[in-house]
């Protein structure tokens, strides 16, 4: 019997967990980083978030209402290796193996990344991912993890969003680490992420176990026809698309002439090997498409931004093209034929300003116009034949939206900030209900 699709939602620890010094956990990036005055809108705090640490239970019984049955988390790097390298703290990794228990118990699938963006901070004194040695020490921490796990745990995403995590924390400085570093040194910081990848998939592998990686993709679409615009679409399409996608698919980076780069600095002999074929699935994350214009002067990139005419837009302001995702799902298709593994929407979602109404109720009609929207999109591409084999939601419950604090709400799930009281918006019925429906046919 194949297995069945994947019906889930997605989370990350930083975002929903709090709890940062329980239980032998040690400081991660973002705790510091998140406390510069200025780094977080409003001066938010991630110290509490959902308070998911203590209220985890109450999040799987949500989780079960809806019907999923899988479901996306991070392991926060800092609980299970709290100094980054060297002893594993056993408590970190009982919180994650009760949580991977009560899953299985409600038949839901856990899957978890193993990096979703808070390094140990210990690593980030020691040079972070501009060290080598930070790509070992990953591989070491997935080892310990999935030698905790792996009996139960069959499938592993590696990193989220590695072109994310590298130019919004090395390059423009807005997420943890807050450096910002030029364009070849960024390109090292790339290589080790995926020399992280590469290294620890080989440990995930030996023991058996499935390994994803997840990007983020947005298709690119030049604003005009002029050689200019095109020239930039090019350009950030073959870092947004490529960068994190051709080394693992094809053994080798794309052509980054565009950033005056020739060789990506602190590739060593193997390295590629390691990299080349190291992913039997590749996860989505999908959001909204790009419009890439000329840059602007002096600005020292190869594109600059337009705008999506004719879309409606999220709170955040990304505006809301589902075919997007078709398109996206099309160009990977296109772009890597038969080297392409399967795929699984590891992210879709939107922030709305959501209103709680006296009667409890929270009427999000343009959240489940965007989800609904995707999903047709995900079965259109399965009917044109695309190997799609999940979709996941972001997210369960409204939480830390990163640099933007408590602002964007993405959830299924209302979080009264005050009192941690979790109210399902209507988006969770109705994607309840479709989870509910496909099931249905699907066992039919
Ligand atoms: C990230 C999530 C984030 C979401 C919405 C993705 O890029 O993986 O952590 O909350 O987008 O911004």
């Amino acid at each position: 019997m194949s297995s069945p699709f994947l019906w889930g939602v997605a989370s990350s620890a930083f975002q929903i967990e709090g709890a940062l010094d329980e239980d032998g956990r040690g400081p991660s990036v973002w705790d510091v980083f998140s406390e510069r005055p200025g780094a977080v809108r409003d001066g938010h705090s991630p110290a509490l978030a959902c308070d998911h640490y203590h209220r985890w239970a109450e999040d799987v019984e949500l989780l079960d209402r809806l019907g999923v049955n899988a479901y996306r988390f991070s392991l926060a790097w800092p609980r299970v290796v709290p100094t980054g390298r060297g002893a594993v703290n056993g408590a970190g990794l009982d919180f994650y193996d009760h949580l991977v228990d009560s899953l299985l118990a409600r038949g839901i699938a856990p899957v978890p990344t193993l990096f979703h963006w808070d390094l140990p901070l210990a690593l980030e004194e020691a040079g972070g991912w501009s060290e080598r040695d930070t790509a070992h020490a990953f591989a070491e921490y997935a080892a310990a993890a999935a030698d905790r796990l792996g009996d139960r745990v069959d499938r592993w995403i590696t990193l989220n969003e590695p072109l994310v995590h590298t130019t919004y924390g090395h390059a423009l400085g807005v997420h943890a680490p807050g450096r910002i570093l030029e364009v070849p040194e960024v390109m090292r910081v790339a290589h080790h992420m995926l020399l992280a990848h590469g290294l620890a998939a080989g440990e995930l592998r030996s023991r058996g176990l499935e390994v994803l990686l997840t990007n983020n993709y947005s298709p690119v679409s030049p604003a005009t026809g002029s050689e200019a615009d095109t020239a930039a679409a090019h350009a950030y399409d073959t870092l947004h698309n490529r960068l994190f996608t051709d080394p693992v698919l094809t053994g080798a980076y794309p052509d980054l002439s565009a950033f005056g780069v020739a060789e990506v600095p602190g590739v060593r002999e193997g390295d590629l090997k390691a990299v080349a074929g190291s992913a039997d699935g590749l996860g989505i994350n999908y959001y909204n498409p790009t419009v890439a214009t000329a840059p602007d002067e002096g600005s020292g990139l190869p594109f600059g931004f337009g705008e999506v005419a004719g879309a409606p837009v999220t709170a955040f302001g990304w505006p809301v093209v589902p075919e997007g995702l078709g398109r996206t799902i099309d160009l990977l298709r296109g772009r890597h034929g038969d080297a392409l593994p399967p795929l699984y929407v590891t992210e879709n979602g939107c922030s709305y300003e959501d209103r709680v109404s006296p009667g409890g109720r929270i009427a999000d009609p343009e959240r489940i116009a965007y989800l609904e929207g995707h999903v047709a999109e995900v079965e259109a591409a399965r009917e044109r034949g695309a190997d799609v084999r999940g979709y996941f939601v972001w997210t369960l419950t409204d939480n830390f939206e990163w640099a933007e604090g408590y602002h964007q709400r993405f959830g299924l799930v209302h979080v009264d900030r005050a009192t941690q009281a979790r109210t399902p918006k209507d988006s969770f019925s109705w994607y309840r209900d479709l989870v509910a429906a496909r099931t249905a046919s699907a066992d039919a």
